[in-house]
């Protein structure tokens, strides 16, 4: 099968020859073409250059026996898009100029037209796509409501995101608005990102899994319930929680396709809670830090549960979270490998 075949029938729940792969964050700073091109243009200039944009997304492709293509940009488009004033220092995390924490800040974000101001996105994906054409499967992304909540109140990375997770108790109020107005902007952006071609969306809600069961079902749950009702069947969309094994009942409840599992949570468990459902991962990115010869264990075993399981037939492999910077680009290459020689 042509990789964009592979990965149109795994999100279908068609038979595979093998369960397609990508992987989250399979661009960025462990590869020297993305450190070349990072310094010359600053990270919003290559997320915001359809051009740019793209050279950093077809460079796995180029290096790696990988199904898919995720379109380069990142899940902080849609704070910078309502005005809170986004930028990545040197060597630290996203800073937040504005953060959220209090009902006139809310009332401050700058939400007509938010959607336009990331008409970039949905460009990217365009020339993406013309690049590819019908070589590859194309995946638009944005942030999970939670995620990008926590971020905006945050005001920027954190071990425990406490000022975010202290504010949905003080004003609950306050931050049920907040998401619903997190959740209509990235509805209206995914569906711009499939309007540009994109085959499959994916929700990253990187710190949904800091919530306790009832905490997800009362704020991040609506929220993603809003934009799965807008989306439809449009595409199949896909969920990652990471550290969300303890959410994993809660969340068939948000209406989307499929699950991408984090490496913590056992791959038949979650098969055995969605028998129908896409799922997706789970590969420990740490395991990429290490030796070759791990890589192609643990992927060779997790290829068998998938083929145990379901005859491979809704899977799609991949990391439990993004590839680490540092991650030497021969690990990536033992994993794909593995996958290729797979039957
Ligand atoms: O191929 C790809 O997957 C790259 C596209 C992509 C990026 N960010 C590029 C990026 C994707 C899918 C993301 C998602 C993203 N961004 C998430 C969810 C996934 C996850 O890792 O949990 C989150 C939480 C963010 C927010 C974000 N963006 C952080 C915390 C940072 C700084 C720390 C870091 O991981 O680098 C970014 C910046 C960012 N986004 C970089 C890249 C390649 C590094 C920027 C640079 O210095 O070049």
């Amino acid at each position: 099968m042509h990789p964009r075949e592979r990965f149109m029938a795994a999100l279908r729940g068609d038979a595979v020859d093998r369960p397609p792969v990508w992987l989250m964050r399979q661009a960025g700073r462990y590869l020297p073409g993305y450190r070349q091109l990072r310094a010359e243009h600053s990270f919003w200039d290559v997320c915001q250059n359809a051009e740019l944009s793209t050279r950093a997304a077809l460079e796995p492709l180029d290096k790696f026996k990988l199904d898919a293509a995720i379109v380069f940009s990142d899940i902080l488009v849609v704070p910078l898009a309502l005005g809170l004033g986004v930028s990545f220092g040197p060597g630290e995390g996203p800073r937040i100029a504005k953060p959220l924490r209090t009902g006139a800040d809310l009332d401050a974000w700058n939400v007509d037209g938010a959607v336009s101001r990331i008409d970039y996105l949905p460009r990217a994906i365009s020339h993406l796509k013309l690049t590819l054409k019908e070589r590859y499967g194309i995946l638009g992304f944005a942030g999970a409501p939670f995620t990008l909540f926590a971020y905006c109140v945050e005001g920027g990375g954190s071990d425990d995101f406490r000022e975010a997770r202290t504010l949905m108790h003080r004003d609950p109020a306050l931050a049920r608005r907040a998401l619903n107005t997190i959740a209509d902007v990235v509805a209206d952006l995914l569906l711009a990102e499939i309007q540009a071609g994109a085959d499959a969306v994916q929700l990253f809600d990187s710190w949904g899994g800091l919530l306790a069961p009832d905490e997800y079902r009362d704020f991040a749950l609506p929220a993603l319930q809003r934009i799965t009702a807008k989306i439809g069947k449009q595409v199949p969309t896909l969920l990652f929680v990471r550290g969300g094994h303890h959410l994993m009942p809660l969340l068939g409840e948000s209406g989307v396709t499929g699950f991408s599992l984090d490496w913590r949570t056992e791959w038949e468990v979650a098969r055995k809670m969605y028998p129908d459902h896409l799922l997706q991962g789970n590969v420990d990115p740490i395991l990429l830090l290490g030796n070759a010869e791990s890589v192609r264990k643990r992927t060779r075993e997790l290829l068998e549960t998938m083929k145990r399981t379901s005859e491979g037939r809704h899977c799609i492999l991949n990391l439990g979270h993004g590839i680490l910077p540092g991650t030497p680009p021969e690990n990536v290459a033992a994993l794909c490998d593995t996958a290729a020689e797979f039957s």
